[in-house]
């Protein structure tokens, strides 16, 4: 079957840029408190789901919200569509198994996770297919198994041209929340929490965070 277009510039765009994004953002976490603070409180709920319980952060790039959520003590795996970001997240976190996918088709089966992560990974996919990545969020997650996202808030896509140099361009979705929770929703994954905080110095729009659990 031919791959859509959107998944083929997708993973050249990341491929081209991995390394640069890794160098740029390795610890952007410590400057970033509101996302380790939702982080943690999505450890704390997949522990006290299972205490064996196994996550994955599906769209992790370089690792590097994969491997802070393995210091916080979780059986964590990541999952990318760009073999070169998988390729320096494996470098720099060996301790964590990662793996090449795609959103879309996820290697894991029904209900085999307790925690799913996507940290700005659902902003590439066209909006006529997110409710297929929902869908599959939903069948990997066992229930009580709890679901984080974040991502850009707003109406209009960012073209991001010649980034670090590059000769590659994406479209950077934003999001309205209310259009996410309700995917959520469909999937069959509700909205148990809903963040919004201010752009910081170097954002241009809001950012939101949300907590869906599916239900036991
Ligand atoms: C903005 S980066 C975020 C990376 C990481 N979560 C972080 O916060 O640093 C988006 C990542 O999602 C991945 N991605 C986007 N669409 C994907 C898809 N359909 N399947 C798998 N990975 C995808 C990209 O390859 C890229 O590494």
């Amino acid at each position: 079957m031919t791959e859509p277009d959107f998944l083929t510039e997708t993973r050249a765009f990341y491929d081209a840029i991995a390394a640069d994004y890794t160098d740029r953002f390795r610890d952007a976490l410590d400057a970033t408190p509101m996302d380790r603070a939702v982080l943690a409180l999505f450890a704390e709920l997949v522990r006290a789901e299972r205490t064996d319980a196994k996550v994955a952060e599906l769209g992790c790039g370089p690792g590097r919200v994969t491997g802070h959520l393995h210091r916080l003590g979780l059986d964590v795996r990541g999952l990318d569509l760009s073999p070169r970001m998988i390729e320096l997240a494996r470098e720099a976190h060996p301790e964590v198994p990662f793996t090449v996918g795609s959103l879309l088709d996820l290697p894991f089966r029904d209900g085999e996770l307790t925690g799913v992560v996507a940290w700005y990974s659902i902003i590439h996919t066209p909006a006529e297919r997110l409710p297929e990545v929902f869908a599959e969020f939903a069948r990997v997650l066992a229930p009580g198994g709890h679901l984080v996202l974040a991502f850009q808030v707003g109406d209009v896509p960012l073209r991001l041209e010649r980034p670090f140099d590059q000769p590659v361009s994406l479209d950077f979705r934003r999001l309205r929340p209310e259009r996410v929770e309700e995917l959520a929703r469909e999937a069959g994954v509700p909205v148990t929490s809903r963040t919004v905080r201010e752009p910081g110095p170097e954002e241009k729009v809001p950012q939101a965070y949300l907590l869906a659990r599916k239900p036991v």
